[in-house]
């Protein structure tokens, strides 16, 4: 009851600190035990993607020595916050959070930062211009989301065989890291080259059945589109079913580009559907776990534990369809 009481008085702290921008610039310790009460806040669990994430943290838990709490937020950035007070009232040691959004989700990392909990972002950041690596929390655990928008936009520069090409951009989830960077990334390099129009973006949530809309609704207002760029797979899988039901032919008369590495696209990537996926790894467990003892024997962490993203083509899909979620 002591501690609940504390935890609640910590949490008001947190938001009170917050406000005023006052916090210690020391990380708090996270001492050497058997078993670690461990937070994982999933934001949602509606594609492949988020499913095998959460599974990772799961299947990582007893080697780890971790009694894992996990919560699924189930799309609402207010529910993870609130899932994160919870965790935080129930004590935990350490808290693994991929913030939905970049600046809804900083009040978590403020609050478990006053409550004394070492926080690892991961696959996902917050608002890098609020909240601070090696301050407020430990270290961003994650791939790099500009370079993978890159990659895309390079290989569909080299291997796009028309010479002018008309593109829709299917957005992530607005206000997230991935979708602003994902797009900056592709945004940019398209941007020197005058033959490649991005004639509409917009955000699909980095949902199938929403993207499979959005591309509906757009193909209406540009049929001419002969490029598509999903921010993530769910997304250009339902572009596919979007263009198919209007009697397009993916791979035929429209690219299909992504970035994730589902199992979906690596068989549409083998079918000739889609032309590349640039890898997004879900599986954070194994590297959280790495990160945590690093942490928990005195090491200092880099602000950034990067992610090293392969590139899947028709080249190689057949032989990671087998590994692929
Ligand atoms: O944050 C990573 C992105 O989030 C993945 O690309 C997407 O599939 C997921 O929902």
């Amino acid at each position: 009851m002591t501690t609940r009481i504390a935890r609640t008085i910590a949490i008001a702290a947190g938001a009170a600190l917050f406000a005023s921008g006052v916090l210690a610039a020391d990380l708090p310790p996270l001492a050497k035990k058997d078993r670690y009460k461990v937070g994982f806040a999933q934001m949602e669990s509606n594609n492949p993607w988020r499913i095998a994430e959460t599974k990772s943290f799961h299947d990582t838990a007893d080697t780890c020595g971790w009694d894992l709490i996990a919560t699924d937020a189930a799309g609402s950035a207010a529910k993870q916050v609130a899932d994160v007070d919870s965790m935080i009232a129930q004590g935990i040691d350490v808290l693994f959070l991929p913030p939905r959004e970049e600046k809804p989700l900083v009040p978590a990392v403020m609050k478990a930062r006053a409550a004394g909990i070492p926080t690892f972002l991961v696959d996902r950041s917050v608002d890098p211009n609020v909240v601070k690596a090696g301050t407020h929390f430990v270290a961003f655990l994650g791939s790099d989301f500009v370079d993978q928008g890159r990659r895309v936009a390079e290989w569909t520069l080299e291997n796009f065989p028309g010479d002018t090409g008309i593109i829709v951009e299917l957005e992530g989830t607005t206000g997230s890291s991935p979708a602003n960077d994902r797009k900056k990334g592709f945004d940019d390099v398209m941007a020197m080259h005058d033959n490649m129009t991005i004639v509409a973006s917009q955000s699909g949530d980095f949902a199938r059945d929403l993207g499979r809309q959005v591309m509906e609704t757009l193909l209406q207002a540009h049929p001419e589109v002969n490029i598509v760029y999903a921010h993530n797979d769910e997304m250009a899988i339902g572009a596919i079913q979007a263009l198919e039901l209007a009697g397009r032919k993916p791979g035929g008369d429209v690219l299909v580009v992504s970035i994730d590495g589902t199992r979906d696209a690596l068989q549409a990537i083998i079918d000739g559907k889609m032309g590349v996926t640039v890898e997004s790894s879900p599986f954070f467990g194994p590297l959280a776990c790495e990160t945590m003892m690093r942490y928990v024997n005195g090491e200092t962490i880099e602000p950034w534990v990067k992610v090293e993203d392969r590139i899947f083509t028709k080249a190689n899909a057949a032989d990671h369809i087998d590994e692929a979620y």
